[in-house]
């Protein structure tokens, strides 16, 4: 045991930030029975070091001076907690030239930058560690790339949000869209902007990284398709419930024929599906393969201590391991095609506003049949001339069955846009 304490730098001190400093204070003698010597934050970087905080830094922790972190001979890992994209990429890509490795929670800039920033790391010796920038505390990362070596993935899929889950949680009792929005951001699970939660953006830059984690293949946030729960109706999680369903934001990545099929939507999940059960900010993750046949990894996928516990494990990794590490930084080796999603196959609810008509249904039910879309059941509410049809179809490929969709709009029967929803598997 050495008795030179391990200096560590933070590029942040918000809800990650400030968590990963109390917890390593906390856990002090576990940490350096772990490590062989004592570990220190030295340095935190903010943007202003007399704004007020809930908890006061100890004097001289605070800095708004990146260089104070990257010149710090001190300081042998830095975790990056800031967020962003600029000036958070310049800001590492420094830092690796310094010879400093970084571990991050920051899944936009990975999604977008990965592919350059671990081949610096890589060039310059140094480690890069991602594991809090997918799902918080649940070590997806660490199962994919190293216990799964023997496997070969084929899927990842499931619950990546915290926010979304968390407010579909409670929107599903009653709650009011604003008014949750606002409970996950007190509680630290939403973005610093929390479009990026609503509108699908997080959590397809988090299949971005899973899918090229698991399929080895480099998958950008551009590649993947989304949508969020901001254009979600709350009467379609009331007819979905009605069906047998829960609607829950899933994203996918799956290996196909032709390639991988990423996207994130909101989707009916049948209640007796594991998926289904997944509450709150927890979040859960499904990945199957040949060996492992299917793995569920389920817990918090958000808030300041769980993203703190999974930087703090990454950081010990960091110290744990010399040189490059194990695995190496740089995972992506193949260059598989993008699939779009029209030409995989999916079950969709399909929600139709029309006439009460005699014949709708029927002329309905012959477009779909055209584009030989099956139909899985029918329900229909009518009032005053109206009618709310709901149809799940049987797996189909999706770019039939939204041909068929634009053809009944074309029919005019329709009052409104219809509305969309993926329908998950039962197993
Ligand atoms: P946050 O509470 O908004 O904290 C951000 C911190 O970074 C603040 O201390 C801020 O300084 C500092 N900062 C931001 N931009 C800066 C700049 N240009 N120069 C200097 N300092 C800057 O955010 P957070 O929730 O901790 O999230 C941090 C990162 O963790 C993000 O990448 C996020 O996606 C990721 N993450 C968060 C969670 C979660 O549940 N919160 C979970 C997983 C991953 P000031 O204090 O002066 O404003
Ligand atoms: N805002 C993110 C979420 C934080 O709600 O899942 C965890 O990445």
């Amino acid at each position: 045991m050495s008795s030179t304490p391990i200096g560590i730098g933070l590029l942040g001190y918000g809800t990650v930030g400030s968590a990963v400093d109390r917890l390593l204070t906390a856990r002090q003698a576990d940490v350096e029975r772990v490590v062989g010597a004592p570990v220190e934050v030295r340095r935190a970087l903010v943007r202003n070091v007399n704004a007020p905080r809930s908890v006061e830094p100890r004097p001289g922790l605070l800095t708004d001076d990146f260089s104070a972190i990257r010149d710090d001979p001190s300081i042998a890992v830095v975790a990056e907690v800031m967020g962003g994209v600029s000036p958070t990429r310049e800001w590492m890509l420094e830092l690796f030239a310094a010879g400093k490795s970084v571990v991050t929670a920051n899944k936009q800039l990975l999604a977008r930058h990965g592919a350059e920033l671990f081949a610096a790391a890589e060039a310059n010796g140094v480690q890069l560690r991602f594991e809090a920038s997918v799902c918080a505390a649940i070590p997806v990362v660490k199962v994919l790339r190293e216990s799964m070596i023997a496997s070969e993935v084929n899927a990842v899929l499931g619950i990546v949000n915290g926010t979304t889950n968390f407010m579909l949680t409670k929107m599903a009792d009653g709650a009011d869209y604003a008014t949750v929005l606002a409970e996950a951001q007190r509680l630290g699970y939403a973005e610093a902007d929390p479009t990026e939660d609503v509108t699908g953006g997080d959590a397809a830059a988090k299949v971005a990284i899973l899918a090229s984690i698991a399929f080895h293949t480099q998958v950008t946030i551009d590649d993947v398709p989304h949508e969020g729960i901001d254009t979600l109706d709350s009467v379609d999680v009331a007819f979905a419930n009605d069906l047998g369903y829960s609607v829950k934001l899933i994203g996918q990545a799956r290996r196909v024929e032709a390639g991988v099929v990423v996207g994130v939507a909101p989707t009916l999940v049948p209640h007796a599906h594991p998926l289904s059960g997944v509450n709150g900010s927890f979040n859960a993750v499904m990945l199957r393969g040949d060996a492992i046949r299917e793995v569920t990894l389920v817990g918090p996928g958000a808030g300041g201590d769980e993203t703190a516990s999974a930087v703090i494990g990454d950081l010990m990794g960091v110290l744990g391991t010399s040189g490059t590490g194990f695995p190496r930084t740089a995972g992506v080796f193949r260059d598989l095609p993008l699939v779009p999603a029209d030409d995989v196959e999916s079950a969709l609810y399909i929600r139709l506003d029309v006439k009460d008509e005699p014949g709708v249904l029927a002329r309905i039910a012959a477009i779909l049949a055209d584009e030989a879309v099956s139909i899985d059941s029918v329900v229909q509410r009518a009032s005053e001339g109206r009618a709310q049809l709901v149809i799940v179809t049987h797996t189909a490929p999706e770019g039939a069955a939204r041909r068929a969709i634009s053809s009944i709009e074309a029919t005019g029967v329709c009052a409104s846009r219809p509305v969309t929803l993926r329908v998950l598997a039962a197993s």
